[in-house]
């Protein structure tokens, strides 16, 4: 059994519990579940973003002039649709001067298998840095897709910000992408014969946009 891998980065900080437990609970409805979302979200892009390059910023304060730091990096938001979308507002917050990127993945029923339905990357002129939105890491199929149109974009940087995650999806990402950092509020230990992360908090998607059944 191999140990923690360097790029994997749980955080741990008794609100991300919190959220998250309320996150996984089916008692909580869509308009909660889009908070926790927003939350969870914003923790885990503090954390994600730590490293950021920064460079001095001369300013004038109603005081005195001085010098502060200003991030020099150019960042990219990659929500994966549908359920990354729920991810982007509270990242933005932070981060008010990022691109965002939409890519489209939807994991296909009968196999598990991502299918590609929406990229508009333009040729050239990629970002410094590209945080990939998720709520969810399964099998990582859809991770590697997404980071395989990245770095084909030429993206030097690449961040996974996921809310939960299953061991073998961490695995399967790590083993393609050793390189990229891993940012999640939780590892679940299973993925059930559907794929699914267990015990997981469902389908993100269909629970933010209220489209069970
Ligand atoms: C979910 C989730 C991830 C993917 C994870 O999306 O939001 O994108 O599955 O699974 P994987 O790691 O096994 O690829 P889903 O296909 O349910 O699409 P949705 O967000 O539109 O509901």
């Amino acid at each position: 059994m191999s140990g923690p891998r360097p790029n994997v980065h749980v955080v741990d900080h008794p609100l991300m519990r919190h959220h998250l437990t309320h996150l996984r609970s089916c008692e909580t409805t869509p308009i909660q579940f889009r908070a926790h979302v927003r939350r969870l979200a914003s923790l885990l892009a503090y954390e994600a973003t730590q490293d950021l390059e920064e460079k001095p910023h001369e300013i004038q304060t109603p005081l005195t002039t001085m010098t502060g730091s200003v991030v020099s990096s150019t960042i990219g938001l990659i929500p994966i649709l549908r359920a990354g979308l729920g991810m982007v507002e509270p990242v933005l917050d932070l981060l008010p001067d990022a691109q965002v990127w939409h890519l489209g993945l939807y994991r296909n029923e009968e196999t598990a298998q991502p299918v590609h339905y929406y990229s508009k990357l333009p040729p050239g002129q990629p970002v410094d840095v590209a945080l990939i939105l998720d709520p969810m890491l399964a099998t990582g199929g859809s991770a590697i897709a997404a980071l395989d149109t990245l770095t084909r974009w030429g993206v030097p940087r690449i961040k996974l910000v996921s809310i939960i995650a299953a061991q073998a999806g961490i695995e399967a990402v790590s083993e393609v992408y050793p390189q990229t950092d891993i940012h999640v509020c939780a590892v679940d230990p299973e993925l059930n014969a559907s794929k699914f992360i267990v015990p997981g908090l469902g389908d993100a998607g269909d629970r933010t946009f209220n489209t069970v059944g």
